[in-house]
């Protein structure tokens, strides 16, 4: 991979760097990994559902304070309904599971996007973990489900067009700063690093607005084959970079 913006190679392991304050995840290449086990795509979702955990948890201890992960696409839906219903019921055990052992891990649970599509047992388990968690001092742990970039801004849109009609605000006092406050991550900062493993050079309809200035690293690793490390070396690649937000 050639790496036109970087500097001078400065950091070498994460003891010397600045964490960025907001990661996103893709996490991609479930799929990929079944098939080269000969295994069924669940089997991909059931083991990168593990790497999550351990990921999340990895980032909270390292002073990341935002984290959110691609968990669902609004476009996911297309995927057999085999698969659809496995990974919904993988979602519903990790929740059960934040519901009871996470009070130590200190992480706030938010998730984004749109609910209305998920049955009344899971939407149940989304709020009850939000409202679990939502005094902890930990890390903001996002995850986006039925998530879609461009979806978010037609909501946000939407609102901002019924907010003007209701004489709220006129249409030229909207700025970049009163969209932002629109979307699913409002008061949240926009991501300074993006990480997609599988090889993919895609936004795929993650954090559309948010991600106009953030750094992206692609890694060539499927994402149950994800680690610790690999996002240690995602954290290298990012400080060495010179982000510039469009000046010189
Ligand atoms: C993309 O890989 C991955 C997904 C659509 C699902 C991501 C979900 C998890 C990691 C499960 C656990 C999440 C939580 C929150 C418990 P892909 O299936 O598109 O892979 P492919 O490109 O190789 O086919």
């Amino acid at each position: 991979m050639a790496f036109f913006n970087r500097k001078k190679p400065e950091h070498t392991d994460i003891s010397s760097i600045e964490m960025p304050a907001h990661v996103g995840i893709i996490m991609d290449g479930n799929g990929r990994w079944a098939k080269k086990r000969g295994l069924p795509r669940s089997a991909g979702h059931t083991a990168g559902a593990q790497v999550f955990r351990k990921i999340a948890r990895y980032c909270n201890n390292i002073g990341i304070k935002y984290l959110t992960v691609y968990a669902f696409s609004t476009e996911n839906w297309r995927r057999p309904e085999k698969e659809i219903n496995a990974l919904m019921k993988l979602f519903k055990e990790y929740l059960e599971e934040a519901l009871r052992d996470f009070r130590d891990d200190c992480i706030v649970m938010r998730f984004i996007g749109d609910r209305s599509a998920f049955s009344p047992a899971l939407l149940e388990l989304m709020e009850e973990n939000e409202e679990i968690a939502k005094d902890r001092e930990g890390m903001v742990l996002n995850i986006a489900m039925n998530y879609g970039g461009r979806a978010e801004l037609i909501t946000a849109i939407q609102k901002i067009a019924d907010d003007v009609r209701n004489d709220k605000f006129s249409a030229d006092q909207i700025d970049e700063q009163m969209i932002s406050d629109y979307l699913y991550t409002k008061g949240q900062p926009d991501p300074d690093l993006i990480i997609r493993p599988s090889g993919e050079h895609r936004t795929s309809n993650f954090l559309l607005w948010q991600s106009a200035y953030s750094e992206y690293v692609i890694m060539d690793v499927l994402w149950p084959d994800f680690t610790e490390e690999h996002l240690n070396q995602a954290l290298i690649e990012y400080a060495n970079r010179n982000r510039r937000f469009g000046g010189v």
